[in-house]
């Protein structure tokens, strides 16, 4: 049943001296609407039920309702008597033409249909569309009519007063986006503050969480878009375009990872990355010279600091024209490349999208673009020039799918030169000195995709997709140079569904202790808008950090998904060995100690690639019902993070805070990360902040897998795999390992191992599953750290073997070592208290 006192109030308020439209008045009678008078949808014509769903008419209008699954529904509203067309950037084709069949509900106010799952009413008076789960709970609930104003339109909801919004990907602000507003539209943000808005990425995704329960919600549509969460109306959020589709998704999780699942079942999940680009990145604006480069792969591997990737910033280039090298600069590209290679090290050279306009020079992309008539044109059909970093430059049609494999093909000399990753910035896509920062609303694009009709469109239509189709034109012009090698991208500017074609971090922040708080949400909502694999600047890049600044940075990004140490011209050296032994010591041990979690967080990060599960995650993705009124814990606890599963990261609220601070940690028994004793439930758990420490929590029941420390990823460790078991309720852990850089584990050449624990009266028993998987291990030897052990003398069962063993090893955390064999059959060990 629908209760409607808030709709009357709020379209009261609304629609003051409005026209509404009614009957054959019906917006569906236009062609388009007028941008000034708004007109509504709010007239049932006619209704016919469909196998999966339900299709309305109001006067010319037609709303659709289709269930994809019991849990997903699609919702398209078309004026003039048809849908919009059934295409999509974001959403996956196989996803589009699934259906299932549904139950036709009617009633004498409503229509509708029931799946397994969802209840959808439409309200015959008004056409108010309201979501419900089968309990009868509201998910979802029309606050006032779907509203055109010329081509624009906007949906209205109602706003729970405890119901919060997640997601949008790196929006700034607090991580729960109730009461505020977002405007989606690519823009390079340089230097963007807390209130800046838009940024660089339109990714037009939320999950609402409401008592434990959560939906998600996903408009596809590549306009500007814009999200009120309860700031202009209160108790309504909206969203809308200024034009195009509407064509959105609503599904249902009840729990929040499921929510982030089927976002990527919509939309597609991350690749598996190569393993190196979970290491160590060191960058800056720029490495001008080969020597330069060469000195910071040394200085890293002399100081021993951990590292796996380094980047070439713009100046590489000759004139900053992309795909070139400066041979003053860089006389010796390749084999330095191979020689850094040797060193474990990977290069990651920027390729910006703005080819240079230079005619009769023998620059082949501009040459061979122009040839294959791959720019963005004119609406005179001429070539649009706008300038960026190689002064007047033409920008590639990314949304042909012929120019995109022209630019894949631009990598072919730097795949064989031996660049590993490439970096696409500049895409949302940026243009110096015109009004809006980007092309004209007058350049013409050419939307040539399967599934879209073929067409030349103004930019606006297309702006917020562009830089992902930039990403996918290199993402998927590496895989076809080489494919068996996974490529690493990263991009600046993407739409929903990116995640498809690259990593992202978040743009041009600055070196304050405001923005290494913010990192923290931004790197937790675009996790859950499908970006697993994304960081910040580390150190910030505007500007330069105290040493106690980049220092903390370093510790919070060593749990980070992607670890760049990035910064801009002119800022000084920010690379960890800068402001003294004291400060680098700190910063070693931190990313030593992401080394020593590779196998735990490859394991993570292989989830992810099957799941969409993100890296990092907020407390309320792991524990959504935590707290008594299923508020998200996150509200309390704005600074910590899941990384992965089992690991829980907890700096101050303040990352420069010096008073102590209690730690909210969920229901269930925490160990200390550092020192593996238990938390005590009783006591609330304080912290005295200090420079060099990061509290970092395990939940009971984790068996983390770690290994030996390494210099880089490409170095075989030496010496047993860790096992660190922390005894308690559901202890399981797995492990995941594979060659770290082919397409071998798509055809099976991977290593699987999964673990588990009971805790006995006086006894623990582990059971170590076999190897699955020909993938062969590194190690044959397993050290397995049994926390939470408290006796003096104990006797150990492995192989059926029974062993004395020596008792604890470390009194002072309770944690008891052994180190057995691992000859990849599997092991029952069990651990005796001593009678
Ligand atoms: C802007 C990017 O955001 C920044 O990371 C890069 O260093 C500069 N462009 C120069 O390429």
């Amino acid at each position: 049943m629908i209760h409607s006192s808030r709709w009357f109030i709020s379209l009261g308020i609304v629609f003051i001296g409005v026209s509404v439209a009614r009957g054959s008045d019906s917006p569906a009678m236009r062609e388009k609407t007028s941008p000034n008078v708004p007109v509504v949808l709010n007239v049932l014509t006619s209704s016919k039920p469909l196998r999966n769903g339900v299709a309305i008419r109001s006067g010319n209008a037609i709303l659709e309702i289709n269930a994809l699954r019991d849990d997903v529904l699609r919702i398209r509203v078309g004026l003039n008597g048809k849908l919009p067309e059934d295409a999509s950037w974001a959403v996956l084709q196989d996803a589009r033409a699934h259906s299932i069949d549904v139950s036709r509900k009617d009633s004498s106010s409503t229509v509708g249909f029931q799946t397994a799952a969802l209840r959808v009413e439409i309200e015959r008076s008004t056409l108010r569309l309201q979501i419900s789960d089968l309990n009868g709970n509201v998910l979802q609930e029309d606050a006032l009519p779907v509203e055109f104003r010329g081509d624009a339109f906007r949906l209205y909801k109602q706003m729970p007063i405890d119901e919060h919004y997640f997601g949008l990907g790196d929006k700034m602000g607090p991580l729960d986006r109730r009461n505020q507003a977002f405007t989606l539209w690519n823009t390079d943000a340089y230097s963007f503050q807390e209130s800046t808005d838009p940024l660089y990425k339109s990714i037009p995704f939320f999950l609402s969480v409401r008592e434990g329960r959560t939906t998600g919600i996903l408009l596809d549509n590549t306009w500007c878009s814009n999200f009120d969460f309860g700031k202009s109306i209160d108790g309504v959020y909206s969203f809308g375009a200024e034009g195009g589709p509407i064509d959105y998704y609503i599904f249902s999780g009840p729990d929040p990872k499921r929510v982030v699942e089927t976002y990527a079942w919509l939309t597609g999940l991350p690749p598996l990355p190569p393993l190196w680009s979970l290491g160590f990145q060191q960058s800056r604006y720029s490495y001008e010279t080969e020597s330069q480069l060469r000195a910071v792969a040394a200085k890293l591997r002399e100081d021993k600091i951990p590292a796996d990737a380094l980047y070439l910033d713009i100046d590489y280039q000759k004139n900053n024209r992309p795909f070139t090298v400066d041979p003053e600069k860089f006389p010796n590209f390749a084999q330095m490349l191979g020689d850094l290679k040797k060193q474990n090290f990977h290069v990651v050279a920027i390729t910006d999208l703005h080819v240079a306009r230079v005619e009769n020079q023998g620059y082949t992309p501009y040459d061979t673009g122009v040839r294959g008539d791959h720019f963005v044109k004119n609406l005179d059909g001429s070539i649009f020039v706008g300038t960026v970093w190689p002064g007047p430059s033409v920008f590639p049609d990314f949304t042909q799918q012929s120019t995109r494999e022209w630019w894949g093909g631009l990598y072919t000399k730097f795949v064989s030169d031996g660049l590993a990753g490439f970096w696409n910035d500049m895409n949302e896509p940026s243009v110096f000195n015109t009004p809006n920062k980007t092309m004209p609303d007058s350049a013409q694009h050419r939307i040539d995709e399967p599934g879209f009709q073929k067409r030349t469109v103004g930019h606006r239509a297309i702006h917020d997709v562009y830089g992902m189709e930039n990403s996918r034109a290199t993402y998927e012009g590496l895989l076809k140079l080489s494919p068996d090698s996974r490529p690493f991208v990263l991009t600046r500017a993407t739409y929903a569904g990116g995640q498809r074609y690259a990593a992202t971090w978040t743009g041009d922040n600055s070196s304050t202790w405001n923005h290494l708080r913010m990192t923290t949400p931004m790197l937790l909502n675009l996790g859950l808008s499908g970006f697993g694999l994304s960081g910040a600047d580390v150190g910030g890049f505007v500007g330069t950090p105290q040493p106690d600044l980049l220092t903390k940075w370093i510790e919070i990004a060593a749990f980070q998904p992607i670890d760049r140490d990035h910064t801009e011209k002119g800022s000084a050296p920010q690379e960890p060995w800068v402001h003294g032994p004291e400060q680098e010591a700190i910063r070693r041990r931190y990313i030593e100690e992401r080394y020593r979690l590779m196998p735990y967080f490859y394991t993570t990060v292989e989830e992810m690639s099957r799941t969409g599960v993100p890296v990092v995650r907020p407390l309320f993705l792991e524990f959504p019902n935590a707290t008594a009124d299923a508020h998200p814990l996150d509200l309390d606890a704005p600074s910590e993070f899941f990384f992965g599963p089992d690991i829980l990261v907890a700096p101050p609220k303040y990352p420069d805070e010096l008073n102590a601070y209690e730690v909210k940690l969920p229901p269930g028994k925490w160990y200390r990360y550092w020192t593996g004793d238990l938390v005590k439930s009783a006591q609330p758990e304080l912290v005295h902040p200090a420079l060099d420490t990061l509290p970092v929590y395990v939940r009971e029941g984790s068996i983390i897998p770690m290994q030996p420390l390494t210099q880089s990823t490409g170095e075989v460790p030496q010496g047993p795999l860790t096992l660190r078991v922390y005894p308690g309720k559901d202890c399981r852990g797995s492990l995941y390992q594979d060659d770290g850089k082919t397409m071998a584990y798509k055809r099976g050449q991977f290593l699987r191992m999964k673990f588990t624990c009971e805790l006995g009266d006086g006894s623990v028993k582990f059971h170590i599953g076999s190897h699955e998987g020909p993938y062969q291990a590194w190690w044959d030897q397993l050290k397995v750290e049994l926390h939470g052990w408290d006796y003096d003398t104990s006797f150990v069962t492995s192989k059926g073997q029974l062993r004395p063993q020596a008792g604890v090893d470390d009194r002072e955390h309770h944690t008891l070592t052994i180190t057995i064999p691992d000859d990849g059959h599997g092991n029952d060990l069990e651990i005796r208290q001593h009678p």
